[in-house]
């Protein structure tokens, strides 16, 4: 492929150079992946109002999210494995989020260690955490994350059962994945991908190395999952989580209004509206579906962020307009740093940038912070 011009070329071009295993881990949702799908294709239903004639000097896309400066409202969302899809995959990422001047978040599922990250950024990123049974581990990857000088805490709820993904069963997806023969000769077909993996040691998952059991494969992950995270997780938990942080407490997986009145109560600074990209209840709501009544219920109190099916930057301007202080983006930075590494996040970047830019400038304004409803198309939202 010679010009990307989308993410949908990074997402063709990762599929060609990530294994099968971990190509698959990131393209899929649960079960029939129907909110996996709708994420993406209610965005399409959402249309604009053109205008034109009005002056487009000087445009400006800045904005900020939990107080924090950034070049324009959209993070990477915190994602597992993210050194399956590239070796370093999360070191590349953070460094290409800071250069953008858009926040990064190292999922506590990473192979790149917190601490490995920190060491090769110079800015704050972001860490999300799951809650685990074991609260003296939990303990220390706060610790760990304040040591880092993260700049806010994702804590994310929607997963203490974990939603199941058919091709991650089917592949017997692991980390670092196993030597079997339809692995090695699917392999065999990536050789950047494996000669990045000889390249380096971080295979396994860095930031639980040293607790108290292994991940093996995803059969397991499931019962792994049981077993380590807390099945009794509640509200009374977040405070106590947010005491032990201090800093800025952004909550993720936030789906119903109600939850939402919990999640201003529970004192964060931000809640997200996801449903983990369509990766856990398959059959809910999609987020941007899901957004505006949140909006209504807590969008006064609170900074209303929101991730799933954002693909463009058209998509993110739409979320903005319905009240969005800020997204997320899961899967095209995946694609982007499968395709071409770092430089490949960059690149996904730059191209929802320009896509949000140029609609913005469409609808007729020239600054992010006058986006709202009234450059939607009524009756299409
Ligand atoms: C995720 N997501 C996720 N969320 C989280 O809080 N912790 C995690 O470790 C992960 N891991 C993860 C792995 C992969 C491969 C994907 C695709 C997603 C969910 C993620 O943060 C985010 O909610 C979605 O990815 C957003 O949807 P899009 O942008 O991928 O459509």
């Amino acid at each position: 492929m010679s010009i990307i011009t989308c993410i949908e070329d990074l997402r063709v071009l990762a599929q060609k150079r990530v294994p099968r295993m971990f190509y698959d881990y990131a393209d899929s949702g649960s079960w029939t992946e129907s909110t996996y799908r709708a994420n993406n294709s209610d965005f399409a239903k959402i249309k604009f109002r053109q205008r034109v004639a009005v002056n487009l000097e000087n445009r400006s896309l800045a904005s900020t999210m939990v107080g924090q400066h950034v070049s324009m409202p959209v993070a990477l969302s915190p994602t597992g494995l993210t050194g399956m899809q590239h070796a370093d995959g999360e070191i590349l990422a953070a460094q290409a989020a800071e250069q953008f001047g858009v926040p990064f978040t190292l999922s506590t599922m990473s192979i790149c260690s917190i601490e490995d990250v920190a060491a090769n950024t110079t800015k704050p990123f972001w860490f999300q955490l799951y809650v685990m049974k074991d609260r003296e581990f939990i303990n220390r990857l706060i610790d760990r994350a304040k040591a880092a000088k993260c700049g806010a805490l994702v804590l994310t709820l929607d997963l203490q059962v974990l939603g199941q993904r058919h091709k991650d069963l089917r592949n017997g997806l692991s980390a670092p994945p196993k030597l079997t023969i339809p692995n090695i000769l699917n392999m065999a077909t990536k050789p950047r991908w494996v000669a990045g993996m000889l390249g380096t040691k971080r295979r396994g998952f860095g930031n639980i190395v040293g607790h108290a059991t292994s991940v093996s494969d995803m059969s397991s992950l499931s019962a792994w999952t049981q077993q380590q995270f807390d099945l009794s997780l509640s509200w009374a938990d977040v405070e106590w989580i947010k005491q032990r942080w201090g800093g800025k407490l952004i909550i993720k997986g936030i789906m119903d209004p109600e939850d939402a009145r919990l999640a201003v109560e529970s004192g964060a600074d931000a809640l997200i509206v996801s449903n983990h990209g369509g990766r856990q209840l398959d059959g809910a709501q999609s987020s941007i579906e899901a957004l505006p009544a949140i909006v209504d219920a807590v969008g006064s109190q609170i900074e209303v962020h929101m991730d799933g099916g954002i693909r463009s930057g058209q998509d993110v301007i739409k979320a903005v307009a319905l009240g969005a202080k800020g997204v997320y983006i899961g899967r095209p930075f995946l694609y982007g740093l499968g395709a071409m590494g770092g430089p490949g996040v960059t690149k996904c970047l730059d191209i929802i940038r320009n896509e949000l830019d140029l609609t913005m400038a469409f609808c007729g304004l020239r600054d992010l912070q006058q986006v709202d409803k009234k450059i939607l198309l009524p009756g299409t939202f």
